[in-house]
Order: structure tokens, then C-alpha cells, then sequence
């Protein structure tokens, strides 16, 4: 046994030991999903069980050595609003920077996870062709009234879900068709609800959060 554990094809990865001894506590890295609020309510951080299926690894490399907040107002923004003057703002005191690793740390755990692949089936096999996006931004936020909870720049947009003018930099677009037709199918209590968007809308949405990215945000 003690011969069998030592060998290299069955020795675990560097990257796949910092996970289970860094991230673990706080990220679901085995899956599956949680099914109840309740088990939501408990995740400390996103889901990274599929990470290989949604993140682009150049990225994820980048954002594990210098990270920068995702979600203005943390996992459940009721846990971190307070009442403002005109309405709930962030209450910044609630929040703690994200651990940043060294470079080369970050290689092995973005490699890591780039190797947790679950879900794929809800990717679909056809590569997404990004293409333009005339009234992206109209199909966005007047049609579908996505920006009631995402920011589409900084301090303009709702504030429960993830910035998403870094989305096209963080996703594929594979991930995003895939979630946006579905949001349930990868997290069953996920707080985004399922717009029930036209198939042939999709594509709009996504080529417009891909345009969004290249603009020069932080
Ligand atoms: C104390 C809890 C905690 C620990 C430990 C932790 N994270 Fe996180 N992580 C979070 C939270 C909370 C977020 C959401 C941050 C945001 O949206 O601004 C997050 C976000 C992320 C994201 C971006 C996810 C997304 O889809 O928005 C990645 C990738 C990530 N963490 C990887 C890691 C890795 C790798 C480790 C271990 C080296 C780690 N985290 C350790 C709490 C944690
Ligand atoms: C009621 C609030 C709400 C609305 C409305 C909403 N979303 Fe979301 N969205 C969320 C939340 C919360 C998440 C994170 C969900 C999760 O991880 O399960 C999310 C995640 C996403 C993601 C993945 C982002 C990431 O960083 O992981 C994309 C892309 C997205 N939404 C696009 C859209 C689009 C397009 C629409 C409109 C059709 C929309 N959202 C409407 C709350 C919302």
C-alpha cells in the first residue's frame, strides 16, 4: 500500500493539495450542488466543482494573485447592505478581501481547477462564435431587466449579483450561453432567476457581455 501511495500517477497534484488545504473550507470543490436554501446558505464562497467548465484559466491565474471583488456586496447581499439616505447601500465593514496567492501557487491551483470538470454536459458541444452585438445593451437591460441585479459598470446596476462588465474576461462564453438559458441547472437554489430568454436571444446577451469586457476597466 505504502509502495502504491508513493507513486507519481497516483499522487495528487500540488495544485489539487492547495485546494483541499486553502479552499475547501470555503468553496464546494467535490459538488454536487446545494438543493436547499438552507445548504446555500451555508457556502461560504461559489461553487468551483465545475471551475474548469466556466473559467478562463489565463484569467483565473491573474485574478488568484491579485483577486478583486466580484459580487459588490459579497455572497448574500443581505448579509452585507445596510439603509442609506435613498436606499440599502453596502456596508464595505461586512466584507474581507479574498487570500491572494503567490505566482506560483496560482498556477497550480488555476490548473487544479481547470481539471474540475462537472456539468459539461450542459455546454453543448458547439464552440460559441462570438459575433456583434447590436442592442446588447437595450436586450440587457430594458428587455430582460438583467441589470436590477448585475452592474454593467462600476456603481451603475443592481448589487445582489456578480459584476458582469469582468464577465466576458472571467467566463467562457460557452459557460454563459449555458447559464443564462439555464441558471438552475447549475446551481438549483442559485438566486438568478430563469428569464426564460428566446434561444435566439442568448447569443445577444452573451456577445454583448463579451464586447462590455474589452472596454478598459480596472
Ligand atoms: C474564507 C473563505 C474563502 C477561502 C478560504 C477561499 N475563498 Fe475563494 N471566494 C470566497 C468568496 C466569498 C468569493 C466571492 C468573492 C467575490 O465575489 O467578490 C470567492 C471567490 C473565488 C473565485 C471567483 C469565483 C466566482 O465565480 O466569482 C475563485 C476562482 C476562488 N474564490 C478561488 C479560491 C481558491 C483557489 C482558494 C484557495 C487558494 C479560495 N478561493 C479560498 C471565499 C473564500
Ligand atoms: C434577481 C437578480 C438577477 C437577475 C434579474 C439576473 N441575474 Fe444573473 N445572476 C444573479 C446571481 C445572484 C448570480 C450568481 C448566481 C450563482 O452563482 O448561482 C448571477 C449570475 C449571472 C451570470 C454568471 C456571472 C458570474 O460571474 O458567475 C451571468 C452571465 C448572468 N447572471 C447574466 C444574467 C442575465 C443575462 C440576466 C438577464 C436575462 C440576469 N443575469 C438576470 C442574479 C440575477
Amino acid at each position: 500500500m505504502l509502495a502504491l501511495a508513493a507513486t507519481p500517477a497516483l499522487a495528487k497534484s500540488s495544485g489539487t493539495i492547495l485546494l483541499q488545504e486553502r479552499c475547501a473550507t470555503c468553496h464546494d470543490l467535490k459538488g454536487p450542488a446545494a438543493v436547499t436554501l438552507s445548504a446555500l446558505r451555508m457556502r461560504k464562497g461559489p461553487d468551483l466543482f465545475y471551475a474548469g467548465n466556466k473559467y478562463r484559466a489565463g484569467w483565473l491565474v491573474r485574478w488568484l494573485e491579485k483577486p478583486t471583488r466580484i459580487r459588490p456586496a459579497g455572497m448574500f447581499y443581505l448579509d452585507h447592505i445596510k439603509p442609506g439616505p435613498k436606499r440599502d447601500v453596502i456596508d464595505t465593514t461586512t466584507l474581507t478581501p479574498h487570500l491572494a496567492l503567490n505566482a506560483g501557487d496560482a498556477v497550480s491551483a488555476a490548473e487544479a481547477l481547470m481539471g474540475l470538470k462537472a456539468n459539461g454536459k450542459l455546454l453543448g458541444t458547439k464552440p460559441f462564435i462570438p459575433g456583434p452585438s447590436p442592442m446588447g445593451e437595450m436586450t440587457f437591460d430594458k428587455f430582460y431587466g438583467c441589470t436590477a441585479c448585475h452592474e454593467i459598470e462600476p456603481e451603475f446596476g443592481g448589487l445582489s449579483g456578480p459584476e458582469v462588465y469582468t464577465a466576458g474576461r472571467r467566463l467562457t462564453p460557452e459557460f454563459m450561453l449555458s447559464f443564462i438559458r439555464d441558471p438552475q441547472a447549475w446551481n438549483p437554489k442559485g438566486l438568478m432567476p430563469n428569464k426564460h430568454v428566446p434561444e435566439a436571444n442568448i447569443p445577444k446577451l452573451v456577445n454583448f457581455l463579451i464586447e462590455l469586457a474589452k472596454k478598459d476597466w480596472k
